[in-house]
């Protein structure tokens, strides 16, 4: 062995080894063929990876290709050298069957390369719904240091004079147009005022909950998830996020340093508050698996549920992504909390100081945007766990639920009023398509909408597909919304009161692979239970039917991906993660690749 010290930089084992000169003329001899100089590469500066996640495949995190020329000049600025690379894109709305089998896959991906080459931090560019949680899990297993910045949301949408929302205005025209008020051109037409320019969904969806948390984590710095894309705020960011990930280089500050269980319990408190989405605690129970940190889901209903909502965007309100940038953002909203003395200010960000130094005295610029927490939007409005003999766990978005439901079903812990009624069973999206305006299902106000086969191993990668809209003969009679129950997801922009998530999910042999068309099914939101009306010797008979043949089935792979996700993937309720990787864990501090 030789006396040589160890590397200053993880880069230098690439770049700069005496030891091994001929691995490192190999390694530096390719790095140059495109003008980089031996000078640069020897010169003892941080090698700082831009994980991209823009491409034209990629519109919502497109506009990261034009920042990542900012994070360069910050990262120059700082003494760093940048190296941008692609990201295996994930579009929410582009990827079939479903951008939720990619996010695992893109993790994979990318704890290869930052494990694999000569990076010394990173920038993740985050953005589109799966692109924040599948960056942080990556950055998490392999803990270099880590930044992440957001593309922020596109401009406001407007349609006759009223803000048009990503996502939740699509909810909105499905109903219009099977109503007949609208036609198919006026559907297209009223779905793209949505989309203004440049951004992700302006919405309170999954991509501005994922990129608030990110921030509410301490993953990105103060006030950066909410600019929008356009603004030159967001360009400046870009350059500050650059000059920031070098100096956290220098001073070894690592995701294991961020993400602790407080962190956590802080993005919790901050999904209630805006409002946030139920993927939320899918992704966060991710996250937190591949960074070693103990969460469950009974922790989003104990330190989430009693948080009321303070952000009035859509779905759950009325306003859309500018509005909050303006009213003062995510340090806004943490802020409010912790002068209630709920945030845990101890946490540390990538600023290297506490969320509660960088958040403390932020006051909110637009109360009609972000509610004082004295006058909330909606109380207790954190999601409401749910388990019963048709699944062991489930969760519910009460920021959504109308008030006359919430009084009926949810606030008065003396009635004992729970909603029960007959079921309708749906085997998948193009099952419930196909039948839910058969009047042969006698589809009523009192039924119960189950959707199965749409969880990760079923459809596969779990379909945003429980949020199903009424009959439209319902809709035509005035009737919107029946409950929906099933072991798929929900978009985020969605505002149905849909009981969401469930696991085990059916084709993982869950209890809602029993249930029939007709079954009644009583759901009591106060005791947190959701059960079929049915016998145990009942249920038992239909368990071994099921059995005898072969189990619930599902769809075919269509992909390689497919098949090894389906073998290796958990339930939503633990994050839907490749069930093993959460032992590789603070990869770099064990050692150089070989
Ligand atoms: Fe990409 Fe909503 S579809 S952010
Ligand atoms: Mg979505």
């Amino acid at each position: 062995m030789s006396d040589s010290k160890p590397f200053k930089l993880r880069s230098q084992a690439w770049f700069d080894n005496p030891d091994n000169i001929d691995m490192t003329a190999l390694y530096i001899e390719r790095y140059l063929n495109f003008g980089l100089s031996q000078e640069e590469l020897q010169s003892g500066r941080p090698i700082i990876g831009i994980a991209q996640t823009g491409s034209d495949l990629s519109p919502c995190n497109r506009h990261h290709l034009v920042l990542a020329e900012r994070i360069r000049e910050g990262i120059r600025d700082a003494g760093g050298i940048a190296f941008e690379f692609p990201v295996h894109p994930i579009q929410e709305t582009g990827k079939r069957p479903t951008a939720g089998l990619d996010r695992n896959l893109t993790y994979l991906s990318l704890v290869e390369v930052l494990h694999g080459y000569p990076l010394d931090g990173v920038v993740l560019t985050i953005g589109c719904d799966k692109t924040t949680p599948a960056l942080l899990m990556a950055a998490a297993t392999v803990d270099i240091p880590a930044i992440a910045l957001s593309v922020g949301p596109m401009l406001n949408g407007r349609h006759d004079g009223q803000r048009t929302g990503s996502g939740t205005i699509v909810w909105k025209a499905r109903e219009l147009l099977a109503a007949g008020e609208i036609d198919k051109a006026g559907f297209v037409k009223l779905v793209a005022s949505s989309a203004p320019s440049t951004g992700y969904c302006n919405t309170m969806g999954t991509a501005t909950t994922m990129n608030s948390l990110a921030e509410a984590l301490g993953m990105q710095l103060p006030g950066s998830a909410a600019i929008p894309a356009p603004y030159r705020a967001r360009q400046e960011m870009a350059w500050a996020t650059g000059k920031r990930i070098v100096d956290m280089v220098r001073e070894d500050l690592k995701p294991s340093d961020i993400l602790t269980r407080e962190a956590f319990l802080n993005a919790i408190m901050v999904n209630s508050a805006i409002g946030g989405s139920t993927n939320a605690p899918i992704h966060l129970a991710a996250i937190a698996r591949h960074a070693g940190v103990e969460l469950e889901l009974a922790d989003w209903q104990r330190t989430g549920h009693h948080i009321p909502l303070l952000v009035n965007l859509q779905p759950a309100g009325e306003y859309l992504g500018e509005d909050y940038y303006h009213a003062g953002g995510v340090p806004a909203v943490v802020a409010e909390l912790m002068r209630q003395g709920l945030i845990h200010e101890g946490a540390r960000t990538v600023t290297g100081r506490s969320i509660g130094e960088t958040c403390a005295g932020v006051a909110i610029a637009d109360e009609a945007v972000i509610r004082p927490f004295d006058r909330p939007l909606k109380p207790d409005a954190g999601f409401v766990i749910l388990s019963g003999n048709l699944f062991h766990s489930a969760i519910m978005k009460t920021s959504v639920i109308s008030d006359e439901f919430r009084a009926r079903y949810l606030s008065n812990p003396d009635d004992p009023d729970a909603f029960e009624g007959p079921a309708v069973v749906f085997d998948g999206p193009e099952d419930y398509h196909a039948r839910i305006d058969d009047p042969a299902l006698e589809i009523t106000a009192q039924t119960l909408l189950f959707m199965r086969g749409a969880g990760p191993i079923g459809f596969p990668g779990a379909a945003e597909v429980v949020n199903m809209r009424a009959p439209a003969y319902l809709i035509r009679a005035g009737l919107h919304a029946l409950p929906c129950i099933g072991d798929g997801r929900q978009s985020g922009t969605s505002g149905s009161p849909s009981i969401l998530n469930a696991s085990p999910e059916a084709a993982a042999g869950g209890n809602l692979a029993l249930l029939q068309t007709g079954d009644r099914v009583r759901i009591d939101l106060r005791r947190g239970t959701a059960d079929m009306l049915i016998s145990d010797e009942e249920l038992a008979r239909r368990r071994a039917a099921l059995d005898a043949s072969g189990g619930y089935a599902h769809p075919a792979s269509q992909t390689p991906w497919q098949e090894i996700q389906r073998r290796l993937v958990g339930q939503l309720e633990s994050g839907a993660i490749l069930e093993g990787a959460e032992r590789y864990q603070r990869i770099a501090a064990k050692g150089l690749p070989r």
